[in-house]
């Protein structure tokens, strides 16, 4: 039981609205608020690989909150209200807007295999890309011409994502430099948020290692998800060493069988 959270709604007599690869989404207390579940699943290439992490969910719910809260508080509008539990956040409901937001810093990924650049270059300027979100098209990239002609977004929205995305790099650059990781790409969700007759678009989903490229500056070793998709192990303890190093996790406390330790 979370001992944070007094008003915490049982699991089983909550609604589910969608579930997805890593994520529930559950019925929220109030109208207009969903609460998002984070699970220790772990996907990659569409769905074909596909493995449970202890830990993982857990790690990218307090790492994802520590990003969310820190761009509310710079004015960065996102879906983020407060963390519930270890598990678990509270969210405004939006309407996703059905693209993946990709920006590269550094070459790395797909960019590199269609591009034939090696990774690890340093792009000569940050590049935004949209992917279509379909899991049966496995999220197939999309220009502005796409999206506009297809209804995904209007010119105002693509412009308002744009400018977000930029925002959010620059924050989230300067803040995994100065712990010593180098922001190679992410990839970001917006949504739709109704207040009243006004629509704004906000930043959505999650950020965290499985959403990031985050590559150590000094050694280059990778400290996200792509040590999963490459078969390299470690992935939670790579996940642990970004939530210390950003003073998420307790630093000295040896993840004993209870898992790791989180402070407040
Ligand atoms: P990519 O190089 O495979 O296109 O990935 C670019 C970035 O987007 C990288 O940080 C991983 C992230 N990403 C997701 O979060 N979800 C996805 O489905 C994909 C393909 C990439
Ligand atoms: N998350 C995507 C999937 O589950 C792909 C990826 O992140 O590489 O297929």
């Amino acid at each position: 039981m979370d001992f944070l959270e007094p008003r915490y709604i049982p699991m089983n007599r909550r609604r589910r609205i969608y579930e997805g690869k890593a994520k529930i989404l559950y019925e929220g207390p109030e109208p207009g608020t969903l609460i998002q579940h984070f699970k220790d699943d772990a996907t990659a290439f569409n769905n074909k690989k596909h493995q449970i992490v202890d830990g993982k969910g857990v790690l990218n719910n307090r790492i994802s909150e520590y990003v969310f809260m820190h761009l509310n508080a710079m004015g960065i509008p996102t879906h983020f209200i407060r963390r519930l539990n270890m598990r678990e956040q509270l969210i405004r409901e939006v309407e996703i807007v059905p693209l993946e937001i990709v920006v590269r810093n550094v070459a790395a990924g797909s960019l590199s295999q269609r591009l034939g650049i090696e990774e690890g270059t340093v792009l000569p300027r940050s590049i935004i890309e949209f992917y279509y979100k379909s899991d049966e098209l496995g999220d197939p990239m999309v220009s502005e011409e796409h999206i506009t002609a297809f209804g995904w977004a209007t010119p105002q929205e693509i412009d308002d994502m744009m400018a977000l995305a930029i925002r959010v790099n620059d924050f989230l650059s300067g803040l995994f430099l100065g712990v010593g990781i180098r922001l190679v790409d992410f990839k970001m969700e917006c949504g739709r948020l109704w207040e009243g007759d006004m629509m704004r678009i906000v930043v959505a989903d999650e950020i965290s290692p499985d959403s990031c490229r985050l590559w150590d500056i000094a050694s280059n070793e990778k400290l996200d998800k792509d040590r999963f998709r490459r078969d390299m192990g470690g992935l939670v303890e790579a996940y642990q060493e970004v939530a210390r190093r950003l003073g998420i996790l307790v630093d000295n406390e040896p993840p004993a069988n209870g898992g790791p330790r989180l402070v407040q």
